[in-house]
């Protein structure tokens, strides 16, 4: 099997569109398999620079297949755009598929997100993309899928029946209703264009796997979102894991063969949360400057922490990591003295562990190890030996604290500025 899964091991904005691309070069097909347009990735090569937030980051390679999993929740509209924008830009998407048990985002999901983030005790800071109000949908039964919704008289009957209890809900908040005339006039010619891309996408990606092709699976956000795994109730409402592919896509449990960690040499998160390694002063200031540390979605400033071995121990396990994918090292230029998390202070206790409630996670005091920084520019590197040898120790600390080999590193977010260390496909690199 010659499967590869690209995960985020943070809190999300890891690199992982940039390494899906990377490893797309040389891959048969792309699947995202869950999240929406919640996700923002980046793809930076020959000078042009792409924000993607629904279609696969395998589609700057024009012979790979690129898929939409049933496990993603799909805002036609964005899709629409983002279509329209690649291909404007000469960006060929002749071979993507959706699949036809995706779930749809519609225009109240959005508005439900937001009239929900004003009522919560805690808010989430969510994208307001409408993510988890779909996600809700999905588990209540009375949500609708791709596969209905191109089909103009099916989708037709359902809003119909669906729109009542919304229009009543949004009544009684003070919002506007919304008509059905205008929705289907609006969805008409997005329907025309999605229809021939709806599939059985799980039977593609099978054969493809069957076949001995080169898959990468594409996750979105990262680990410490995850809504089993993450730091609930600050996460969103799907499971970025490796564990989540199968059930996301429709195949075998043990079609997956290489799981990569991705991981920033620090640490970011945006939105609220718990956050043990986070730190605010002028040096975090400057990684937010070096790293262009903003939103790809939203444009909010991320919140920036040290590297924390605790978490990666942890998305290692539930993930069953294989290796990682070290990305902005180049960001690190300059910090000194460098600091990783190794473990927890709890009530006068050492832990190594998650815990599961925020309250206790919250009270939590990173123990941290120092190494020295690096002054030079690590941009232009190609192998591990042209780093200095600060950066070189850092490398070797986390593959010893985490005893985990890294794959790779990056630095910068040029296609180009990827080092690899241990080859991913078998005639890649
Ligand atoms: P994703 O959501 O995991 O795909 O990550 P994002 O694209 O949201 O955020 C990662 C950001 O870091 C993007 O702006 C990338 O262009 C950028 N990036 C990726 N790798 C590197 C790197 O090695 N160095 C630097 N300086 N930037 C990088
Ligand atoms: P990529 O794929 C970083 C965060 C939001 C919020 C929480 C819930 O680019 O790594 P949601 O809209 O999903 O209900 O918001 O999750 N979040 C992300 N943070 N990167 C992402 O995706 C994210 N997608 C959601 O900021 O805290
Ligand atoms: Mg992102």
């Amino acid at each position: 099997m010659n499967t590869i899964a690209v995960i985020g091991a943070q809190w999300g904005d890891e690199g992982k569109g940039k390494i899906t691309d990377y490893l797309a070069m040389k891959a048969d097909m792309v699947v995202r398999y869950q999240g929406g347009d919640n996700a923002g990735h980046t793809i930076v090569f020959n000078q042009d620079k792409f924000a993607l937030h629904l279609i696969p980051s395998g589609i700057f390679n024009p012979g790979a297949t690129n898929v939409m999993a049933n496990g993603m929740v799909i805002n036609p509209s964005a899709l629409y755009e983002e279509l329209i924008m690649l291909e404007k830009r000469g960006i060929n998407t002749s071979k993507l598929y959706i699949s036809d048990r995706a779930h749809v985002i519609l225009p109240y999901h959005k508005m439900l997100d937001a009239i929900n983030e004003r009522m919560r005790l805690h808010p989430v800071g969510t994208t307001h993309k409408g993510i988890g109000p779909t996600y809700v949908d999905k588990a209540n039964r009375v949500g609708i899928r791709m596969g209905d919704f191109v089909d103009k008289q099916r989708f037709k009957t359902w809003l119909e029946k669906q729109l009542i209890p919304i229009n009543i809900l949004l009544k009684d908040a003070g919002y506007e209703p919304y008509s059905v005339a205008k929705l289907l006039q609006d969805f008409d010619p997005i329907q025309d264009r999605l229809r021939p891309l709806i599939c059985d996408t799980s039977t593609l990606v099978y054969q493809a796997i069957q076949a001995n092709k080169k898959v990468v699976f594409e996750g979105a956000q990262g680990t410490m979102l995850c809504l089993d795994h993450g730091t609930y109730p600050f996460v969103t409402s799907s499971s970025p894991t490796a564990a989540s592919i199968p059930l996301n896509v429709g195949i075998p449990p043990q079609s997956i063969k290489q799981v990569v960690g991705i991981t920033k040499a620090y640490t970011t998160r945006v939105g609220a949360g718990v956050f043990a390694t986070e730190f605010n002063n002028e040096m975090s200031e400057k990684i937010r400057k070096q790293g262009n540390e903003y939103g790809t979605t939203t444009g909010r400033a991320r919140r920036i922490g040290w590297l924390d071995i605790v978490n990666l121990n942890h998305a290692k396990r539930v993930n069953g990591i294989t290796s990682l994918a070290i990305m902005l090292l180049d960001v690190l230029k300059g910090i000194h003295p460098l600091k990783i998390c190794t473990s927890y202070q709890l009530d006068g206790k050492t832990i190594d562990t998650i815990p599961a409630s925020i309250e206790t996670y919250d009270l939590c005091q990173p123990v941290t190890i120092e190494m020295p920084g690096f002054d030079t520019d690590i941009s232009h590197v190609k192998s591990f030996e042209e780093l200095p040898i600060e950066a070189q120790n850092y490398l070797l600390k986390i593959e010893s604290l985490t005893d985990l080999p890294i794959g790779l590193f990056s630095v910068g977010p040029d296609r180009e500025q990827t080092v690899i260390l241990k080859p991913f496909f078998k005639d890649i690199d």
